[in-house]
């Protein structure tokens, strides 16, 4: 294959959504292969549960990279990294017909918007193109939350924000990931304050949170949950939240990942907004079956309610839970949108 195409290939993996924007990936390139070696240490430390985030970042790349190769006229085929790390091995040979679908374009204009969306029902038409036959996904299915309980829904969702800012034992790594110049993103991992939606007053409220005492005074006039509120009322502006459902096992995020990211794609080559709505159940995740430690018992017990909040919401049954959740709908464009940093490449 020409040197050309597999950049092209690989700089559409390169493009793929990761939590905090922290790329957690490098490349190698022998001969056709391209090997994809996932680095879940450059992620945050505690809301990626058994580097399930960096699983979903791995599907999302997965699926931009097939679709690339088809868009240059190659079949991918995926297969795992033969020493079991978390990777993929992608090997190409000449498309085969079938596919009439076309989402490369909308790579390198995909990205996150945190903006309020318009509340409208979206058309029937656009609907449509957004949730066609998905059955190639397995593991997976989308579920949405009905148009009577889009608050109580943003509401759960909107829970990581105010444990962060409010537990000792994540605030920190909360800040870590604030990013409060735009230049910063060049060098390090982390969200551009502005891609948050974030300007003063907001982003001098948040700068003054980093400091343990101003966080407790702020928790004690019930200022946090007025952020909660607020924080609710913007993810719960919109026409959609739906849910991507998995199975609780480790390789069904890499698919959810891959369903992720096909819809997101679609989403912007419809001209509608989209925001991936993960850091709650994440946080839920390592509070429920990780480091139970780092939580206290009443945040234990509100999160666990706010679950069962979104289990009922997107009619989950037993054995399932929600791998990510996300809002889509129209909206303006947002303020900023993410630096995304060159791949890192070994070519052997
Ligand atoms: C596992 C995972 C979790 C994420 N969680 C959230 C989230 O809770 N809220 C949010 O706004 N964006 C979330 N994102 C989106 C990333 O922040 C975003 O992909 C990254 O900053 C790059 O920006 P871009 O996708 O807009 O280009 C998540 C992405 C991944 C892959």
């Amino acid at each position: 294959m020409d040197k050309g195409i597999i950049e092209g290939i690989i700089n559409a993996g390169n493009r793929a959504p990761s939590g905090g924007n922290s790329q957690p990936w490098r490349f190698a390139v022998r001969g056709d292969t391209i090997q994809v070696v996932m680095t879940p240490e450059k992620e945050h430390p505690v809301m990626n549960y058994r580097s399930r985030g960096t699983r979903i970042a791995l599907g999302a790349m997965i699926e931009n990279m097939r679709i690339a190769a088809r868009h240059y006229g190659f079949d991918a085929s995926v297969a795992p990294l033969s020493d079991g790390a978390l990777g993929a091995l992608i090997t190409f040979r000449p498309a085969g017909g079938g596919e009439t679908e076309n989402l490369f374009g909308a790579i390198a204009t995909r990205h996150s918007n945190r903006k309020p969306y318009k509340r409208e029902e979206l058309p029937l038409e656009k609907r449509n193109t957004l949730f066609s036959d998905k059955s190639w996904f397995a593991d997976c299915r989308i579920a949405f939350a009905d148009q009577t309980s889009l608050q109580r829904t943003a509401k759960s969702l909107a829970l990581d924000v105010l444990i962060n800012l409010q537990n000792e034992n994540l605030r920190k790594h909360f800040f870590q990931e604030v990013l409060w110049r735009e230049e910063e993103q060049h060098s390090r991992s982390g969200l551009y304050v502005k891609t948050m939606e974030m300007v003063p007053p907001k982003s001098t409220v948040l700068k003054l949170l980093q400091n343990k005492r101003m966080a407790a005074f702020f928790k004690k006039l019930g200022l946090l949950e007025k952020i909660l509120g607020e924080n609710a009322k913007t993810i719960g502006s919109t026409a959609l939240i739906g849910a991507v459902i998995v199975p609780n096992k480790d390789e069904a995020f890499v698919e959810a990942g891959k369903v992720v990211e096909n819809l997101w794609l679609r989403t912007t080559q419809a001209g509608l907004s989209f925001q991936l709505l993960a850091g709650f159940v994440f946080l839920w995740q390592q509070a429920e079956f990780g480091d139970r430690s780092l939580f206290s018992d009443a945040e234990r017990k509100r999160m666990g309610e706010a679950y069962n909040a979104l289990g009922e919401n997107f009619g989950m049954k037993d054995g399932e839970m929600i791998a990510t959740a996300f809002r889509i709908g129209e909206s303006s464009p947002p303020m900023a949108v993410s630096f995304t940093r060159p791949p890192e490449v070994y070519w052997e």
